[in-house]
């Protein structure tokens, strides 16, 4: 076996605000999950392929025509590797498909572990490009929120323009949690933004009056946690999770984790990321109430984690 490279580490996220609007330029407010994912490369001299023991899927580079296989031939493409014989390993703490920036996540450790193995010296900005053009193919049109967060974390605000993308860190009057909750159902992007694609080219003023206010929304989000209003969150979710529905991407298993946070006393919550399926957000203000949450998750087998944003 050849040496391995170090771990190296990309953000998973979680969008609070702007999911799917966010494609048509509304500004999304959305935070790293810290060391969501790692990866480490090695040179081999027979075989080519990732391993995510994790997601139960080992799969050759250079076979098929697969997404990983695309994403890693236009990898070595563009990086213009020397050699195509190496493996990669990752680790993942996250689930795939669940509105977690899982894809883009894999894409940032790989190319990281991959500048390591082939010592290319690669910066941040270039892992970000690379990791969008893995984005485009996995789903066609994305905003490039999810490559930006997997590369640089944080709490961010981010817009797509035609000009390009604007991203810039959110400082937080004071830090505060967040319950990441499965829908048990997976959720697929690709299929989901092309879905809301479609019915906004039939009814475009409805369409993107809705994404005029879950911009507003975002805003507003903004504004509050700059100035320590974290009681300002619950409502907004709630809100933002009711224009959701009107786009059509909220489904029966969110609803159902949605139904019982509130029941339990959840201050909002919404869906995160493309929906159809994937995570919950549960706004919970303090931490009897985040202790008490996590238990009728756990008592209802709803799997769950806590996201810290500072
Ligand atoms: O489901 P995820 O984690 O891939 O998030 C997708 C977020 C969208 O706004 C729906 C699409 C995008 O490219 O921003």
């Amino acid at each position: 076996m050849m040496e391995k490279t170090a771990w190296h580490s990309a953000h998973g996220k979680v969008i609070l605000f702007g999911e799917h609007a966010v494609v048509y330029g509304a500004t999304a407010l959305a935070a790293g999950i810290p060391d969501a994912l790692r990866a480490r490369a090695w040179r081999s001299e027979d075989e080519a392929y990732i391993s995510i023991p994790a997601w139960s899927l080992k799969t050759a580079f250079f076979q098929g025509d697969g997404l990983l296989q695309k994403m890693f031939c236009m990898l070595t493409e563009k990086l213009q590797l020397p050699s195509r014989h190496f493996c990669i390993e990752i680790d993942a703490r996250i689930p795939h498909a669940s509105g977690l920036g899982a894809s883009a996540a894999v894409a940032v450790a790989s190319v990281r572990a991959l500048g390591d193995l082939f010592d290319l010296g690669l910066e941040n900005a270039e892992v970000n490009e690379l990791a969008f053009a893995c984005e485009v193919l996995a789903h066609g049109t994305p905003s490039g929120l999810d490559n930006t967060l997997a590369t640089y974390g944080g709490v961010q605000t981010y817009r797509r323009e035609e000009g390009g993308a604007y991203f810039a860190d959110v400082t937080l009057a004071r830090p505060f949690q967040l319950i990441v909750a499965q829908s048990g159902k997976k959720g697929y992007t690709a299929k989901t933004v092309a879905r809301v694609r479609t019915a906004r080219e039939r009814d475009k003023a409805r369409y993107d009056n809705i994404f005029g206010r879950i911009d507003e929304l975002g805003r507003r989000a903004i504004d509050a946690l700059s100035q320590g209003h974290i009681d300002a969150l619950g409502p907004l979710f709630s809100d933002n999770q009711r224009l959701l529905r009107d786009l059509g991407v909220s489904c029966e298993e969110i609803e159902q984790v949605i139904g019982l946070a509130v029941g339990a006393g959840a201050a909002g919550a919404k869906l995160t990321g493309s929906g159809d399926g994937g995570s919950v957000l549960i706004a919970a203000m303090d931490e009897i109430r985040l202790s008490h949450m996590t238990q009728v998750l756990r008592v209802n087998k709803v799997p769950n984690m806590r996201v810290c944003l500072e």
